[in-house]
């Protein structure tokens, strides 16, 4: 499975990335915002940074605008995926990026059949939000696993992009479903990396280092 870290913050991307766990980044317009930065200028310095697919978000809501939005976004770097909402205007740049091979990232789907709607349209990558659907009491893994069904039944080269992680359960039941992707915050991947017998065993092998000859 692939890791992307959803940040737009430098310092978060090069502290993942030094730490190996940077195949992709996703952002969104409120990542951007955080920020504090023009959207071009960020996307173009995590380009310089991660070797892998960087994602970034169309504004606009008519097709037409989305269309020249994600032309020029794709202009930026090899590495750029058009991130596009899922809706019907949607659907029809994702159409249009596809034939023209510009990559998409189709984003906010929270059913199955929304994402067999981005599949057919093209998209590159589906992304369902579990912790939001979790937030409002609807059980967000589900979703990836009738997901990945769907796209095995008929053999869709779209990729299960697996957003809104909240926690390392997240990531868990990501892996063992089969997900492409998963994209998270880097405090996901700290989480992940901790463990408290693992700390222990540290604490234990350097005390009883003391007590060796040297
Ligand atoms: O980037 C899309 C997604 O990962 C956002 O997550 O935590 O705002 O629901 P969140």
């Amino acid at each position: 499975m692939k890791f992307f870290i959803d940040t737009a913050d430098m310092n978060e991307i090069r502290e993942a990335n030094s730490r190996g766990w940077v195949d992709g980044v996703t952002t969104n317009p409120t990542l951007i915002a955080k920020s504090g930065r023009r959207l071009n200028d960020v996307i173009l310095e995590i380009c310089k940074e991660v070797k892998g697919p960087v994602s970034a978000e169309v504004v606009s809501l008519k097709a037409d605008e989305m269309y020249a939005e994600g032309v020029a976004l794709a202009k930026l770097h090899d590495n750029i995926v058009v991130k596009v909402p899922m809706c019907e205007e949607g659907m029809v740049a994702v159409k249009r990026f596809s034939k023209e091979g510009i990559k998409t990232n189709v984003t906010l789907i929270f059913s199955p059949l929304q994402a067999l709607l981005a599949a057919k349209a093209g998209a590159t990558m589906a992304s369902p939000f579990v912790g939001r659907l979790d937030d409002i009491s609807t059980e967000g893994m589900g979703l990836i696993s009738q997901i990945r069904q769907i796209y095995d039944n008929y053999n869709f080269k779209t990729e299960v992009l697996v957003a809104s992680v909240r926690h390392p359960i997240h990531v868990l039941e990501s892996a063992m479903m089969g997900a492409d992707i998963m994209t998270a915050p880097l405090k996901v991947f700290k989480q992940m990396v901790n463990h408290p017998l693992t700390d222990a065993g540290i604490q234990t092998f350097l005390k009883d280092w003391e007590k060796v000859p040297k």
